[in-house]
């Protein structure tokens, strides 16, 4: 019965893939349960060929050959692995820092940035591969589909997508008993391996690391220690603080203190820092572009870390005018890049904007690192709009009076009074 069968469903979008037309497929295969169930299903249900790409972004403690091996085991026409690191950090990661990019106060946007790099990339290599389709394993309740979609539509009209999670009805009982019938290695529990737990929703790569599901749903329940596999927890943090310098050109870390990195490894190594530190640990209610609510737990110390002196450089070397400008248009920048619009082309409006201002971001700032907090501790900047003279405490002459101070204050309360007066009398 065609209407029993997931693959021939009604389609919605013109970018769909219609069964009868997919021959060889790009799957984005990350070598867990979801995507190797994935590969041995679309050979089976499409009867249709399978190009795997594994993209590395920086995830900690991925054997990528280990990754390659299984896709090829599972019947992988082939797999590629792409170091994709220094470009996510340059062309994703470095604009985000320049437009202090947090969503919702708290989420550094680690997986929406490296969304559209894996899709990008999905999109060169099917069109090398002569593969007509693109797989994903994104679910149809959270955001990653809608980045991965839009890029693909966006950049490749004449590519279509499949999306098996949305349409296959297995759950993860189901996957596993599809696994097991296939003879799909799953990592089971020490155990007997006959009850195997749902593991956290994990998605990392250099720039952070999200873990949502389990416990996680529950809002009253407070996190668990084994969900924190990056970040050490604060109690558990030395007892002394770390003191760390971070350099700044023109708006992007160079320099870790004193030393001359890569902007990639600069991440990760800051990372390495506050992680020991326990900083970077977010606890975040978010609302998703498709209408639902979630917690995430958040595990991003380099973010923390590098954002914080970033926004407090920037700071100093702007005027009160550019400050409160910027933090409208740092905020619509992060909007569009979590609802999965990097493409749009107000990005590139807006991005032209924060290269403009962070053309004045140069300078050293020190932070101090203590049990979950990074602060701020000592500043310097050749473009700092600052005469530490004139903000002394002690008469100071020159640019600035104080027995100017009152005839200001009289014309700058002057609309407030008048109003105060009115509503008042
Ligand atoms: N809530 C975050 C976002 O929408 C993180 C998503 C993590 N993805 C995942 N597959 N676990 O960007």
């Amino acid at each position: 019965m065609s209407t029993e069968n997931p693959i021939s469903a009604p389609r919605t979008a013109s970018y769909e893939a219609d069964p009868e037309h997919v021959q060889r497929v790009l799957l984005l295969y990350s070598g867990g349960l979801d995507t190797s169930v994935m590969l041995k299903w679309i050979r089976d249900q499409y009867d249709a060929e399978v190009v795997c790409l594994t993209v590395n972004l920086g995830q900690p403690g991925e054997d990528y050959e280990a990754i390659r091996a299984k896709a090829m085991h599972l019947g992988a026409l082939d797999c590629h692995v792409i170091d994709a690191r220094e470009e996510f950090a340059r062309e994703y990661v470095a604009p985000a820092i320049k437009a202090n990019a947090l969503y919702g106060g708290g989420y550094p946007l680690f997986t929406a940035l490296g969304r559209p790099l894996i899709a990008k990339l999905a999109v060169e290599h099917a069109r090398t591969a002569g593969c007509d389709t693109i797989a994903h394993g994104c679910t149809g309740k959270g955001n990653d589909q809608v980045r991965i979609e839009a890029t693909v539509a966006t950049l490749a009209p004449e590519l279509k997508v499949i999306a098996p999670v949305r349409s296959w009805r297995m759950g993860r009982e189901e996957e596993i008993a599809y696994a097991r019938e296939h003879g799909i290695p799953i990592k089971s529990h020490p155990g007997d391996g006959t009850e195997v737990q749902a593991p956290y929703s994990i998605d990392d790569n250099l720039w952070g690391r999200s873990s949502e599901g389990r416990w996680i749903e529950d809002l009253e329940h407070a996190p668990e220690d084994d969900v924190f596999q990056l970040v050490t927890r604060p109690e558990d943090a030395p007892e002394e603080p770390e003191l760390l310098q971070l350099s700044f050109e023109r708006g992007l870390p160079v320099a870790l203190d004193g030393e001359r990195l890569g902007l990639a490894e600069l991440i990760e190594r800051t990372a390495e820092i506050g992680a020991r530190n326990g900083v970077g640990i977010v606890d975040h209610i978010e609302d998703r572009i498709v209408g639902l609510k979630v917690r995430d737990i958040y595990e991003a110390p380099a973010a923390a870390i590098i954002l914080t002196a970033h926004q407090d450089l920037e700071r100093l070397v702007c005027t009160i005018h550019q400050n409160q400008f910027k933090a409208q248009l740092d905020r619509q920048w992060a909007y569009l890049v979590y609802a999965g619009l990097w493409w749009e082309p107000l990005r590139g409006d807006l991005d032209a904007y924060m290269e403009q201002v962070n053309a004045q971001v140069t300078g050293t700032i020190g932070m101090k690192l203590y049990k979950g907090t990074a602060r701020v501790a000592t500043r310097s900047s050749p473009n700092a709009v600052y005469d530490a003279s004139l903000a002394s405490f002690a008469e100071s002459g020159g640019l600035f009076s104080q027995s100017a101070s009152p005839g200001f204050i009289e014309l700058w309360s002057l609309q407030s009074r008048m109003a105060w007066r009115l509503r008042n009398e």
